[in-house]
């Protein structure tokens, strides 16, 4: 079971755990968020797994301070009027990434833009002092409502994660308000913890609602990388000129005539395979071949948002938002 440490005695031990790729369940304000490096492919994993999510959803990257945030992200005027009016708080912003900033694309489930918020309290401090962004989901598992205290995340939880710290209740009790810059406007893309109004009132104008143009809700597949290639599952078979995704240590035959290949992981760990994933798909994309073909999968423990991911990335273009 997990350990519950009170905020004042928590600090070491959720670096500890932090810096050897593990996670940490915390209190922020809005909610308790299970978090992990966002540089480091395993934490992030382990995230995913500890929630039994069946799918990659993009997570929400934490910082410190507003020196991080624009190491990790682009941002354009009004974003950073948003930030500098509500952070430390309950608002996220979906912003362009900054090449080269070190965030595992699993945090971001391969897309080009990427989700920020600056923590109130014991989360900040923590982040500080790692020195690193840390990725967190709210701290429960797939289809279960936030928890707002460390007991309801122990109760979920507390027999995959070795750590739950303690701030007492959350103040705010409900998630982060998350907004996206949209050309010269901004986009509501989940109310939350800050009124919309009151973001209305900092910018001086309307915020747009409702699904942006070929994005569904936040985290759908419309939104998700998808490759330019056409993917194939389940193969067994390598044909001529096709890019081979592998898994395990039995190769697909013919896979020698393969025009590229990786392999998610050649011990058969869905951990390592997860946070191999969006890189490999997308290093397999740019090698030019029409079609990636993929080795099986199993469906245990991560593997059911693995496989879910990559039939999603194979679903044809014309039904990705059918297949949300
Ligand atoms: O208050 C909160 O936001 C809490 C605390 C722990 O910070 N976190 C939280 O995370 O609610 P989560 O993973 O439960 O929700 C994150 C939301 C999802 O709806 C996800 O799809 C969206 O953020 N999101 C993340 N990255 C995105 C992106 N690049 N574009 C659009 N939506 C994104
Ligand atoms: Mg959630």
């Amino acid at each position: 079971m997990a350990e519950i440490l009170a905020v004042g005695e928590a600090l070491e031990r959720a670096l500890a755990l932090l810096r050897g790729g593990d996670v940490v369940a915390i209190p922020t304000e809005t909610v308790y968020g299970l978090a992990g490096d966002a540089t480091n492919g395993i934490g992030v994993a382990r995230i995913f797994e500890a929630k039994g999510r069946p799918r990659f959803n993009p997570l929400i990257a934490h910082v410190a301070d507003m020196a991080m945030a624009e190491r990790i992200a682009l941002f354009d005027p009004l974003s950073k009027q948003l930030a500098l009016a509500f952070w430390p708080g309950p608002l996220t912003l979906v912003l362009p990434q900054r090449p080269g900033n070190g965030i595992h694309p699993l945090v971001t489930a391969g897309l080009d833009t990427i989700a920020l918020r600056m923590p109130r309290g014991f989360g900040g401090d923590l982040i500080a002092r790692l020195g690193r962004p840390l990725a967190a989901p709210s701290a429960n598992s797939s289809g279960k409502i936030s928890a707002t205290t460390a007991q309801a995340v122990a109760a979920d939880l507390g027999a995959r994660i070795k750590l739950v710290v303690d701030g007492g209740a959350t103040p705010v009790g409900l998630e982060s308000t998350i907004v996206k810059a949209e050309g010269e406007r901004l986009r509501l893309l989940r109310p939350g913890g800050i009124a919309a109004e009151d973001i209305e009132a900092a910018i001086g104008m309307e915020l747009l609602r409702g699904g942006a143009a070929g994005v569904e809700a936040p985290g759908m597949l419309a939104s998700h990388y998808a490759p330019g290639a056409a993917m194939r599952l389940n193969a067994g078979t390598v044909g001529e000129g096709e890019a081979l995704l592998g898994f395990g240590s039995e190769r697909a035959d013919g896979w020698r005539l393969a025009a590229a290949f990786l392999n998610l992981s050649e011990t058969g760990d869905l951990r390592e395979a997860a946070s191999n994933l969006f890189a490999y798909m997308q290093i397999l994309d740019s090698s030019g071949a029409r079609i990636i073909a993929v080795e099986p999968v199993p469906f245990d423990g991560l593997g059911e948002a693995i496989n879910d991911r990559l039939s999603r990335a194979a679903a044809p273009r014309d039904n990705i938002l059918a297949a949300t």
